[in-house]
């Protein structure tokens, strides 16, 4: 009958390099920041830690990522999180801060080839001299920039690839001009510009119409382009990249989102890299975007991580595959859906990546993904050209199971003979094949993680780190608005040396409108009844404010909070001040002395706890505690 026929028959692709090949592949990647999205991560005890890491960045093992694209911290939120600027202040220098310079270096220890990517979203309030922009003194800017690019080099030896200009904000053709020449007149003429981090346009017309400007940029990087790009970013000429995308829940819809994306940004787009929002969830999840990382690791006090359905996706293209590999010419859309794309390293080699992943089972975040259909379908692939010799090809293979939970991922079966250039295999939707003549590809793998756990109900740290702390923040402390940071108070010396400090003393260049108070949360998002008590250090005699707050139930571009303030005009270290949070009544205590007493609040029902500050000012805090009821 006609229906065994065209099952039986299928359709025929050939995967051919005689008559050209394609793009040049720079590699699937990740983000780390946009912002703190790495910050729970730092916390985890070893094993687990380095655990993670090795599911991300070792190569033949997990993700085996290509790319590494990290936040330049600038002091301000920027999504869950604010992470601190090498320079909080003009004449302030300091390489050491935050977790990206860490992470960077053990994604290098894992894989010396990966491809380093900074980028800012905001700027220390300094660099835009008081407004809330980046461009007016771009000689600052620019030096900023390069500062930080050199940092990394001198402090940690980091080589960095690639550098933005502001991510999903304006661009100035003036500025990146300037960055191009301030990078080579300092010898930095291999650090290549990527712009402009946000839609194909205006960039694409500016660049062709502006040879500076062409000549400046390296990369055109957009964002989340829904596989698709422009005629203008064609005509440039340059290289075409999906500088950041995903940012999905990551479930097996997430997973199927990725898989999509990685093949049809090439076929649809033409685009060489693609880079997920973001690299692993390890913030609390009550900020925004829970969950959009390849994997979930937010839980250093458990120790639990869940390694999640995108990072087996990745594996798919990243194992089988180099940045320098080609794409062939012939790649595209299977008739009855789905797609494939073929790489070769130009000396023999050969990898196939397929997906039939259904619309339903494969919605991004955004933009909208318009109906389409998926069906079975037999396919036979013709190698031809260098590729017509090749007689087997090793098979990895997932399939999502939305029926039955019999997801199998990234799953390494049967090789496929290959007989007078071709093989035949039935293809069912929601499925990834890898074919290729790479044969070292694992599905690594570690015991179980310790089991989910809540956040500890009572929790203490006095923040006194003894020598150089590695990381400048305390554990678990998710600052929203402001730095804090590890300070040794050499003025008050004693039983408060050692303090947490909110260092940020101007309004950031913003990414978007960050509280007028400093806030850092920490603890569980449930909490209803509970003690927070610490001891506090006013800098701002006079004119400031110190608070320690509980049931904050916002972060991110909002923050709300009921809190205890301490506002007197003089110092106070040595108090111990406490928010008492029970039912619908609050207390509050200062050295010893109640100021207020059972007052009846209703809302918010529950949030975290924190500290803060009542404007952008330096305080210290010491002897942080917090008991738990609930
Ligand atoms: C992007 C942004 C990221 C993050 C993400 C969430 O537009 O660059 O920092 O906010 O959205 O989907």
């Amino acid at each position: 009958t006609f229906l065994c026929i065209s099952i039986c028959l299928g359709e025929d692709y050939d995967l051919d390099d005689k008559t050209g090949l394609g793009r040049s592949f720079d590699g699937i990647g990740s983000l780390s920041g946009g912002g703190a999205t790495s910050r729970l991560l730092v916390n985890y005890a070893e094993p687990y830690r380095s655990q993670i890491l090795d599911y991300l960045f070792k190569p033949t093992f997990g993700a085996s990522l290509q790319i590494l694209k990290v936040e330049i911290g600038g002091d301000a939120q920027t999504t869950d999180g604010t992470e601190p600027s090498h320079m909080h202040y003009e004449d302030d220098e300091n390489y050491f801060r935050g977790y990206e310079w860490w992470l960077m270096k053990e994604a290098k220890k894992r894989n010396p080839n990966i491809t380093l990517i900074g980028l800012p979203w905001a700027f220390p309030g300094w660099v835009g001299n008081g407004e809330n922009w980046p461009y007016s003194f771009p000689d600052i800017t620019a030096s900023y920039v390069v500062s930080w690019i050199f940092g990394a080099k001198q402090y940690h030896d980091l080589d960095i690839d690639y550098v933005g200009i502001w991510n999903e904000r304006s661009f100035n053709s003036k500025y990146i001009k300037l960055l191009r020449y301030t990078l080579d007149k300092s010898g930095l003429e291999r650090v290549k510009i990527i712009a402009s981090d946000n839609l194909w346009e205006p960039i694409s017309s500016v660049v062709i119409a502006d040879k500076e400007l062409q000549d400046a940029v390296e990369i055109l990087g957009v964002h989340y382009p829904g596989t698709n790009t422009v005629p203008e970013a064609l005509k440039t000429g340059k290289k075409l990249w999906s500088s950041e995308d995903y940012s999905t829940f990551n479930d097996n819809v997430g997973g199927g989102c990725w898989a999509r994306i990685l093949n049809q940004n090439y076929v649809n787009g033409k685009m060489t890299a693609t880079i997920s929002w973001n690299l692993v969830s390890s913030y609390y999840e009550d900020l925004p975007f829970e969950r959009d990382g390849l994997m979930t690791a937010k839980e250093p006090w458990s120790g639990n991580y869940v390694v999640e359905s995108p990072i087996w996706i990745t594996a798919h293209t990243t194992q089988f595959t180099e940045p320098g590999w080609t794409y062939l010419q012939t790649v595209g859309h299977f008739t009855h859906g789905g797609s494939y794309v073929a790489l070769t390293d130009e000396r023999g080699n050969l990898t196939i990546i397929t997906e039939t992943m259904t619309h339903d089972h494969s919605v991004c975040i955004r933009p909208p993904l318009p109906s389409y259909d998926v069906t079975d379908q037999n396919v036979t692939f013709h190698l031809k050209g260098t590729f017509a010799s090749i007689s087997e090809l090793q098979v990895w293979h997932s399939r999502f199971d939305f029926k039955t939970n019999k997801t199998a991922l990234f799953q390494n079966i049967k090789p496929i003979k290959v007989t007078e250039g071709s093989f035949s295999i039935e293809l069912d939707v929601d499925e990834v094949y890898t074919f290729t003549t790479v044969r070292n590809g694992q599905r690594g793998s570690y015991p179980d993680p310790p089991p989910s756990a809540p956040f500890p109900k009572s929790y203490k740290d006095d923040f006194d780190v003894s020598g150089n702390p590695y990381f400048s923040e305390a554990p678990n402390f998710a600052d929203q608005t402001g730095v804090f940071e590890y300070f040794t108070n050499q003025t008050d010396p004693g039983p408060h040396v050692s303090t947490l400090r909110q260092v940020v003393t101007q309004r950031p260049v913003t990414w978007v409108a960050d509280a007028d108070q400093t806030i850092s949360v920490i603890g569980d998002y449930q909490w209803q009844d509970l003690m927070v008590s610490c001891d506090i250090y006013m800098e701002s005699v006079h004119a400031g404010g110190v608070f320690i707050a509980v049931r904050v139930n916002k972060g991110g571009g909002v923050v709300s909070h009921f809190h205890f303030w301490v506002n007197y005009p003089f110092k106070l270290f040595n108090s111990d001040s406490k928010d008492i949070y029970n039912g619908n009544y609050a207390s509050a205590d200062l050295d010893g002395y109640p100021l207020w007493k059972n007052a009846v609040l209703w809302e918010p029902r529950h949030g975290w706890a924190a500290i803060g500050t009542s404007s952008f000012e330096l305080a210290q805090f010491d002897n942080f505690a917090i008991e738990a009821l609930l």
